[in-house]
């Protein structure tokens, strides 16, 4: 018998027999191309390791790559079965080289991985491109284990194919309410005075601990076992591309990467292996039209944590200067909704 979700769940989870119009929305690529033209904004199915070879070099602006980390897990019935170190390296390396000719010469790329991986990514990552820094993020969900610590983070490395490559910091600011007001000359100093409190845009750290992974209650949310969450995906756009730009993901998923590149304004293509996980990525593309929201970036703005009811008072202050105030704004509205995640949220 067919379960029943729960009225808040929001989870995507369309089965590859009812997606059959998004199915049909993707590509799959067998001719070299000259140019972009046929696979931009596209959805490409397939291996990307064949795929990669018939794109055009120095084309991509940004990659984003989350592989599979080498750990046994199944992909919609496909297994990644663990390897052996030698071999995960072997494995990163090959789909490096696939990867590394597309990449413009300003170009940049991030690759995920978990503490184990990552041993082998950075390494392999260096012998391609200049290594710029390696991002922690700490995860609110990990398995506890009986006789070691539970996992409760992942890396992204960010590295470049050259010296010169873009990074839009001021894009990429994260706003903290201002514990100690220092004022000069009565001033407020680096921080700025609002109706609704203190706040600083600080410079974003290589440590991130602002953003949790999807939950079901999330409309982001999809049956994907390994989904990066949007807000994460948006700070690697945000920061290392420009609007118009083409970013690129070899490891597409559910489709968090062309769902945050459209929604940020920039191309997108990716590819994946799995046809029922294209279909999650279309239908999002899809929603994408109606709903262009990322959770936890707020009017241009991301937020640290627990600060939902701040991010909604900043919404309606920005609606407010917009326009006379004669019903609830947006934020209070969505607010006062019995979501789950509204309810729960302390993290975005
Ligand atoms: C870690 S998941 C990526 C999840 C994605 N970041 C998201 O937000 O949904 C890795 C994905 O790569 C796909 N994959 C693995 N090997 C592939 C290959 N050779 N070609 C294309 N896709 C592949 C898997 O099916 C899986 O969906």
């Amino acid at each position: 018998m067919a379960t029943v979700k729960a009225g808040r769940n929001k989870t995507i989870d369309t089965p590859l027999s009812e997606g059959q119009a998004y199915l049909e929305r993707c590509i799959t690529v067998t001719q070299k191309q000259s140019d972009l033209s046929e696979v931009t904004d596209k959805t490409i199915i397939g291996n990307t390791l064949d795929i990669c070879s018939l794109l055009p070099a120095k084309s991509i602006d940004l990659i984003i790559a989350d592989p599979p980390y080498n750990l046994t897990k199944s992909f919609n019935g496909t297994t990644f079965a663990k390897k052996k170190d030698a071999d995960y390296e072997e494995y990163t390396r090959q789909w490096l080289s696939a990867v590394k000719p597309l990449l413009k010469d300003n170009g940049s790329i991030y690759v995920c991985c978990d503490w184990e991986s990552s041993l082998i990514i950075g390494k392999v990552l260096g012998e391609f491109f200049h290594i710029r820094n390696r991002i922690t993020w700490q995860r609110e969900k990990g398995r506890g284990a009986k006789a070691n610590w539970k996992n409760g983070m992942e890396d992204i490395w960010f590295a470049t194919n050259s010296n010169d490559y873009t990074f839009n910091l001021d894009a990429v600011k994260i706003r903290k309410k201002v514990i100690a007001p220092y004022r000069v000359d009565g001033k407020p100093k680096d921080w700025s005075e609002t109706e609704n409190g203190n706040y600083r845009d600080t410079c974003p750290s290589n440590f991130w601990d602002d953003i949790t992974i999807p939950f079901w209650s999330m409309p982001e949310n999809t049956a994907h076992p390994t989904q990066k969450p949007e807000k994460l995906i948006a700070k690697i756009i945000l920061a290392s591309s420009c609007e118009g730009d083409i970013v690129f993901d070899p490891f597409l998923g559910s489709g968090t990467t062309s769902v945050v590149a459209k929604k940020l304004n920039r191309h997108y293509i990716g590819t994946e292996a799995e046809a029922q996980y294209c279909v999650w990525a279309e239908q999002r593309l899809e929603m994408a039209e109606s709903n262009p929201e990322i959770q936890g970036y707020v009017n241009g703005v991301f937020w640290e944590r627990n600060s939902l009811s701040e991010q909604n008072a900043n919404q309606c202050e920005a609606e407010d200067s917009k326009s006379k105030r004669g019903r609830k704004c947006k934020a209070e509205e969505q607010s006062s909704e019995s979501d789950g995640y509204q309810k729960t949220l302390f993290d975005f």
